[in-house]
């Protein structure tokens, strides 16, 4: 793959292709003495798969410079250095699509640089990888909670290791939809010591709901979630597809540099949407700028919540807004839901006929067959793993 760096001095040039020796044996690095204003030309230049720019300063002339050319090339990773790290500078960044803000210290540019090799090569370690399944509310509200939740308890059910991680941080509520036990520890809890993350010390740390499903919540005050560093998240999820065979991220509707490490590791991304404008209005936006982070098409899926027939705006408008194809929709049926919610129990338990519940096995069935029950061993009992064929497949 071909790399493209563009630093102020040939020296600075020289410096970070040497910190970047070792990266990975295939990846070509094209160094350019510049700044953000060659950006635009070097990318339309030697087509690169990544960027690294180390720009002298980061005026508002310079910040335009880079929008501009980033405008130009949506889905191309970006990674900037930078020793302003203030939430401004972030938030801009995340904003105008730059994949990963580094500060340059030791070692943080070449494994910045790897983690982004290994996700273009694809390659996969030999090491058990669970899969990362996340879910994106539009707005607030929009049910992704539930559906997290929901879909975890149903792998879980059918015989699946599954850890459902909270990266809602702030105000994170996953826990309270499987269990009405207290959490110990939260994820604000285990992130504070980097080096010790690894699949035992999360397995233990985290809580386990009921059979195969453990969680692990958000933390319990925002100064506590301040102090998550986004590193942590990532160590995480790595340790989380070591122990466990599915990965269940409930991201906030907020998105910030940690749930952005939660979604570079997912195999989809679900983004929940409800039938309201306000929804479509978000939901482009989001798409949008998860697209210009470098996510492909075919990571993002569209489930439609709270799904009636003859609504004002109807599925079918809210996908030629999103230009997805819904792929799944889950019927609004208030009662089993605030039933499962308010019980901790997930839905396809307490109601296992409603359509709600349908579509959470239907979305569970994609991943792991329904376990169906022997009949002599456990007459009278009415679980069943239904197939729904109205929502049709992207
Ligand atoms: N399919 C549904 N039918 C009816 N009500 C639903 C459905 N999905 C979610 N809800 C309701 O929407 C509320 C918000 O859901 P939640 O999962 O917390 O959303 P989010 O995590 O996106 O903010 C829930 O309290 C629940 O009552
Ligand atoms: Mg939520």
């Amino acid at each position: 793959m071909k790399l493209t760096l563009i630093a102020g001095t040939r020296e600075r040039v020289a410096e970070l292709v040497g910190q970047l020796s070792g990266a990975g044996d295939d990846v070509l690095i094209d160094g350019v003495v510049g700044s953000a204003r060659e950006l635009a030309a070097a990318i339309e230049g030697s087509g690169p798969d990544l960027v690294v720019l180390d720009p002298i300063r980061l005026g508002s002339i310079e910040r335009i410079e880079l929008e501009r050319a980033l405008a130009g090339a949506p889905a191309l990773p970006l990674i900037l250095l930078s020793p302003d790290r203030s939430p401004e500078l972030l938030l801009w960044a995340m904003r105008v699509g730059v994949r990963e803000v580094v500060n340059g210290g030791k070692d943080e540019l070449r494994t910045a640089v790897e983690r982004h090799v290994r996700r273009v090569a694809g390659t996969r370690t030999t090491v058990r990888q669970g899969r990362v399944i996340a879910f994106l509310p539009a707005k607030g509200g929009s049910g992704a909670t539930f559906l997290a939740t929901n879909t975890a308890c149903a792998l879980a059910a059918r015989g699946k290791r599954v850890a459902l991680i909270d990266l809602n941080l702030h105000l994170g509520d996953a826990a309270l939809f499987v269990t009405e036990a207290q959490p110990t520890q939260t994820i604000a809890d285990l992130s504070k010591d980097l080096a010790r993350i690894d699949g035992t010390f999360l397995e233990t740390g985290m809580m386990q709901a009921r059979p195969n499903l453990w969680v692990l919540p958000a933390p319990e005050s925002p100064e506590a979630a301040l102090e998550i560093r986004p590193e942590a998240i990532e160590k995480i999820v790595a340790a989380a597809r070591e122990r466990f065979d599915f990965v269940i991220l409930d991201v906030g509707r907020v998105l910030e540099a940690s749930g952005l490490r939660g979604l570079d590791a997912a195999e989809t991304i679900y983004l929940v949407v409800q039938l309201t404008l306000p929804f479509v209005h978000d939901a482009k936006r989001l798409k949008k700028m998860l697209r210009s982070l470098g996510y492909s098409r075919d990571k993002l899926r569209l489930v439609i919540n709270r799904y009636e027939r003859g609504t004002d705006v109807s599925s079918g408008d809210v996908e030629r807004a999103l230009g997805m194809r819904a792929d799944l929709r889950v019927p609004n049926e208030f009662a089993p839901v605030a039933f499962s919610i308010n019980h901790a129990v997930p839905v396809f338990e307490h109601q296992p006929r409603s359509a709600v519940s349908r579509a959470v096995l239907e979305l569970a069935d994609r991943y792991a067959p329904a376990v169906v029950p022997n009949k002599g061993l456990l007459s009278g009992l009415t679980l069943r793993f239904p197939k729904l064929t109205s929502a049709h497949e992207a």
